[in-house]
């Protein structure tokens, strides 16, 4: 789980950045984290991967509190943390394997399971067929995903992708986002998305957080798609027949206002 208890950031400039934000996110969910340029994003994200430290409350991660960690032992744990940046930060003269294979190199994991959970993670991302690609052969959607498999290679209980959809177009962009959901359903890696895409956030409904000037200004989680429910039901009775039904009947999803800081 993660938990931020009334923490706030101000940089060595005086910049306030956060202020007393409460969040709780449990293991396995998805999130969004929405906001204007400035508003404090990346700097949520900083606290939560152990590169900042606030300057008060408390950043929990899996009962870690992280913003006390000793500075030699942040790698450790940031092997529980996978981080995906906007501008990718792959080698660019290794090979897509190579560049996944790394993450795991600097873990001391033996060479044939490395092989194994790269090729697992390569095919996750259906990138089998570019594994001897250097970044330069890919295509900006192919970079990212390869980026993503870095992320997740390791099995980080948490994955944070700091817009990962900002250089995609509309058909890559849900292409992305549905790979970020295989990945939250199969891994079960907590995700935690920072976005600007507001199509993406209507397509693909989750707990959104909202952050105006350093504060949690809303927190919605939308209801449960009657289809969801339906499917989940049907699953357990084995009777398809009911799915086809319960998908004619899938009504729009509203959202209910949740706790508001
Ligand atoms: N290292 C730093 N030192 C001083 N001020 C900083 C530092 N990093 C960020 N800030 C300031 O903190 C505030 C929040 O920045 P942050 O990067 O968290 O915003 P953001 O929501 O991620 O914005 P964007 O959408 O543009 O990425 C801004 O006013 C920014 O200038
Ligand atoms: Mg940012």
């Amino acid at each position: 789980m993660i938990e931020l208890k009334n923490v706030s950031k101000k940089y060595r400039n005086g910049t306030h950045a956060l202020h007393d934000v409460s969040l709780k996110v449990n293991d396995g969910e998805f999130i969004y984290i929405m906001g204007p340029t400035g508003s404090g994003k990346s700097t949520l994200i900083k606290l939560l991967d152990g590169e900042e430290v606030p300057t008060s409350g408390s950043v929990l991660v899996s009962g870690i509190n992280v913003g006390r960690l000793k500075k030699s032992k942040v790698y450790l744990y940031r092997r529980k943390i996978g981080v995906v940046f906007q501008d990718y930060r792959l080698l660019p003269e290794k090979t897509v394997f190579e560049n996944v294979a790394y993450a795991l190199e600097i873990l001391d994991m033996p060479d044939e399971k490395i092989r194994k959970r790269v090729r697992e993670v390569l095919k996750l991302v259906d990138l089998a067929d570019k594994s001897n690609a250097k970044p330069h052969e890919l295509s900006g959607g192919q970079q990212q995903r390869t980026a993503i498999a870095r992320a997740i290679a390791k099995k980080p209980t948490i994955l944070i992708a700091d817009e990962p959809t900002g250089n995609l177009d509309p058909d890559m962009t849900n292409e992305m986002i549905k790979l970020l959901e295989k990945i939250n359903r199969e891994e079960k890696t907590t995700l935690v998305v920072v976005t600007h895409n507001d199509v993406m956030v209507e397509n693909h409904p989750k707990r959104t957080i909202r952050i105006e000037a350093g504060h949690i200004v809303t927190d919605r989680t939308p209801e449960p798609k009657k289809e969801e429910t339906a499917v989940e039901q049907t699953e357990v009775e084995e009777e398809p027949v009911v799915l086809e039904t319960a998908v004619a009947t899938v009504e729009e999803e509203a959202y209910s206002e949740g706790e508001v800081s």
